[in-house]
């Protein structure tokens, strides 16, 4: 049995009047006893990362950074390592999402070695995938996956410490989104594909993530698809109300 993750990405959304919001969303999980059906996790900005690990101290909710840089410390202005992530209350890190592949020109080896540096600071990482609409029109899906996963995937890894995340880039912020079949059609394949590279029991207890305009009511049925184990929610992530309503799909 897999324990699902229901995880936001805030991306470049949050001040610091958003602790109003993660402290409703911690009441919200804990009243609901979220945490004993599904993960928790929050990726604010990470200028937020250390006013919210001191609100969610002794929370179920965890805290993780949007990327980081492959290395550790340097001269690389603007950027963050996963070493500072985990010292600002990081327990996670996202790496590979289509918004860094396209606005920073990030290639498979780039997540890869992003990757690498996510575990080197102990960090779990949650790498994504997914095609865009002309590779879809072009029947190209399930080969863009397996070929972001053949890449991007570092040696070493764990159903623990990885974490795969399906994310149709024309499906992000759009509010379109894959039919259920369609969803589990790429999940069952992304098993597959996991299980024939890193065997059953690695492969076979990875969580897999679907991303891409989740919101409180359509998340019970994407939720549902053959191998979906839980959510990367972007826009409805902001708000503790809608969130809450995406975790409520594990109730
Ligand atoms: P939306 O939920 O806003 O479509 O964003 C999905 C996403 O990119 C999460 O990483």
């Amino acid at each position: 049995m897999i324990k699902p993750l229901v995880a936001g990405n805030w991306k470049m959304n949050g001040t610091s009047q958003s602790v109003q919001e993660i402290k409703a969303l911690d009441e919200k999980a804990r009243a609901a006893n979220a945490a004993e059906k599904c993960d928790i996790l929050i990726c604010p900005p990470s200028t937020l990362l250390v006013a919210f690990s001191h609100i969610l101290k002794d929370s179920p909710i965890k805290l993780g950074g949007q990327d980081c840089h492959a290395n550790a410390t340097g001269a690389h202005t603007g950027d963050i390592s996963a070493e500072m992530l985990a010292d600002s209350g990081a327990d996670y890190v996202i790496v590979g999402h289509s918004e860094r592949r396209m606005d920073h020109k990030e290639r498979d080896c780039d997540v890869k070695a992003k990757a690498e540096a996510g575990w080197r600071a102990g960090l779990k990482v949650i790498l994504c995938v997914g095609e865009l609409i002309g590779e879809r029109s072009a029947d190209l899906t399930l080969k863009v996956i397996e070929r972001q996963l053949k890449n991007s995937l570092p040696e070493g890894a764990t159903a623990d410490n990885l974490i795969i995340a399906y994310e149709p880039v024309w499906a992000i912020g759009t509010g379109l989104t894959p039919t259920v079949s369609d969803v589990a059609e790429v999940h069952d394949f992304m098993r597959k594909t996991l299980i024939d590279l890193l065997g059953d029991q690695i492969g076979g207890n990875m969580k897999l993530l679907y991303g891409g305009s989740v919101k409180p009511g359509n998340a019970k049925e994407l939720m549902a698809a053959s191998n979906v184990n839980g959510a990367l929610v972007g826009g409805a992530s902001l708000k503790a109300d809608d969130f809450a309503g995406i975790i409520a799909a594990y109730e």
